[in-house]
């Protein structure tokens, strides 16, 4: 079966929505095959983030995940990946549509970086690598 990474972002943690946010996922009927909650150390998101190392949103973006505890969770199910990026809606929580976790839930604080309370993995290859990164072993 196929598999994806989700994270709970900080913002999502520290406003109480994790149960919220899971049960989403839940309920759309794909399976938790892994959790854990932890503050990710900049080590951690280095990998983590690396395709995005030199953009403007990058060290705010790595300040904002290292600024508490992240909820992480594995996910299994046919076509997950898709399945979850459809669940958490645009990127911009702003423009997000409602109905999706980001749409519902976020908006723009006014701070440099997208508090967006969640992050899906978008290939299968990428969720492979941060499988590896956040489930070592
Ligand atoms: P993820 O599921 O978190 O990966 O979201 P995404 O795939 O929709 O976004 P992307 O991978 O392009 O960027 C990773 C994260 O960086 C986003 O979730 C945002 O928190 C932040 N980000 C991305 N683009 C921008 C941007 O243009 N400006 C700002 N301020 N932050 C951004
Ligand atoms: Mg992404």
């Amino acid at each position: 079966t196929e598999r994806t990474l989700v994270l709970v972002k900080p913002d999502g943690v520290s406003r109480g929505l994790t149960g919220a946010i899971l049960a989403r996922v839940e309920a759309k009927g794909y399976r938790i095959a892994a959790l854990a909650q932890l503050t990710p150390s900049r080590d951690l998101l280095a990998k983590h983030y690396a395709e995005h190392e030199g953009k403007p949103f990058y060290e705010p973006l790595l300040e904002f995940m290292e600024s508490g505890p992240v909820v992480a969770a594995v996910f299994e199910g046919e076509r997950v990946i898709e399945g979850f990026r459809s669940l958490a809606g645009a990127t911009d929580p702003t423009a997000a549509a409602p109905g999706t976790i980001r749409g519902d839930f976020g908006r723009d604080w006014g701070l440099k970086v997208q508090q967006n309370l969640v992050h899906g993995s978008d290939s299968v290859e990428s969720a492979e690598r941060e499988i590896g990164i956040w489930f070592p072993a």
